[in-house]
């Protein structure tokens, strides 16, 4: 799978242009369509641009970066005759619009044109892989290959086969992605695979914490970074993402979940997106970004910091030993996709080995019996996982 075959990539906004450029520089001719009047040549502008700003640092060297930019082909239309420019092509990745209709649409358009061989792959991020795979002509050559944005920056790629995903196939993405430079990891065809998935409680129960009136944000962000050593607080983090992108992702999820209590939005969210308080791209979210805003101090309470940095580890690890147990991925690959690919300080499974599972399990249960609600309830393999360290123990 290392041989330079073409690749296609259709959808070429923010992630079709980063997943085009991650392909034109491990060497392939890529060929990129968009249907939008302009969007191709944005996206070749764009990419150049980038290319150019890594010369100009002294991180590529011009010949690689001329090179690179002679691999890329773009066309303004995906549709119709011209899916015939895909021709070619041994993999066309969809990055285009999440609609379902619109990619059912996109790939019986593709099929037409490819040869029966030819991989296809969508960027999906919350549609099912399965519902696209089993309408295929060649149903054990579709998958997902979920790149997060910037695509071209971070190098975690959830690779997602459906039930007739050819094997073959999944080890050859696998392959593939490692030698694009990319990390990637397999996962199910399950809502928001490993990372939206497992990343729920970051924010959610933090902002559950927040509308309690235990802790503020600042005290909340702080207790994560200074305890917990994520780069960011989950409040920082959303304004970052920003609200209206966050709760998209939350409400897919819990939506797709069939409303599981432990996925459920937040009202407090809800109301900053009706504001408009979308967090720094909007000058507004849980906090001002204004010119003259100060940012709040965090309470400097170190028994309420270290339980509310506990009550949201014990969310997170809980929810990936739940993932293990539910078979989204491997253990290596969860604690490989939260720790390489969005920066986790450590990977929650090793973390729930390092504090001991029968802890995190007391958490849980105080959790559980406090609210008495089923968000808390403890995953079945944390309370094995907890009775067998007490066996191995007493
Ligand atoms: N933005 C993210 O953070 C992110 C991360 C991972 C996955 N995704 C997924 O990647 C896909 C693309 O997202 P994006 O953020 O790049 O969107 P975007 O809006 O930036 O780009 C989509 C592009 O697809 C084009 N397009 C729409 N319908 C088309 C069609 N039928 N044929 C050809 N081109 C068409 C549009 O003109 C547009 O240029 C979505 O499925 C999204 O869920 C997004």
């Amino acid at each position: 799978m290392t041989e330079k075959f073409s690749v296609g990539v259709v959808g070429a906004g923010a992630m079709g242009s980063g997943i085009a450029q991650v392909a034109a520089a491990a060497g392939h001719k890529v060929i990129v369509a968009d249907a939008s009047p302009g969007a191709a040549e944005k996206a070749r502008d764009r990419i150049g641009q980038g290319v150019e700003g890594q010369v100009a640092k002294g991180k590529m060297a011009r010949d690689a970066a001329d090179s690179l930019m002679s691999r890329l082909h773009f066309h303004e239309q995906a549709l119709g005759s011209d899916a015939g420019v895909f021709s070619g092509c041994t993999l066309v990745v969809e990055a285009i619009v999440e609609d379902f209709a619109a990619k059912q649409a996109l790939f019986s358009q593709l099929e037409q044109s490819l040869e029966p061989l030819a991989i296809l792959a969508t960027n999906t991020s919350s549609l099912s892989v399965t519902a696209l795979g089993g309408r295929r002509r060649n149903p054990g050559h579709f998958l997902g290959l979920h790149f997060f944005n910037p695509a071209q920056v971070m190098p975690l790629v959830e690779v997602v086969p459906w039930a007739g995903t050819d094997r073959r196939v999944v080890d050859g993405m696998r392959e593939l992605m490692t030698s694009w430079g990319k990390i990637p990891v397999v996962a199910s065809d399950t809502p928001g695979f490993i990372v939206n998935r497992i990343a729920r409680p970051f924010y959610g129960e933090a902002i559950r914490i927040a509308e309690e009136g235990i802790a503020d944000y600042a005290t909340i962000d702080a207790a994560m970074r200074d305890l917990g050593k994520f780069r960011m607080g989950p409040f920082e983090l959303m304004d970052f993402i920003g609200n209206d992108v966050n709760l998209a992702v939350t409400k897919s999820v819990f939506e797709a979940m069939f409303f599981d209590p432990r996925y459920r939005p937040s009202l407090t969210q809800q109301r900053l997106v009706d504001a408009g308080f979308l967090g720094k791209k909007s000058g507004r979210g849980y906090y001002d970004y204004g010119k003259d805003a100060k940012k709040p101090a965090p309470t400097n309470d170190p028994v309420l910091q270290l339980l509310v940095f506990e009550r949201i580890l014990a969310m997170l690890i809980n929810e990936a030993v739940d993932a293990v147990q539910m078979r989204v991925a491997t253990a290596e690959d969860i604690d490989l996709a939260m720790t390489r690919g969005v920066n986790y300080p450590k990977g929650l499974l090793a973390w729930c080995d390092e504090i001991g599972p029968e802890r995190v399990l007391g958490w849980m249960t105080r959790l559980q019996s406090e609210y008495g609600e089923d968000r808390y309830r403890p995953s079945p393999l944390l309370r094995k996982m907890a009775a067998d360290a007490n066996n191995l123990f007493a």
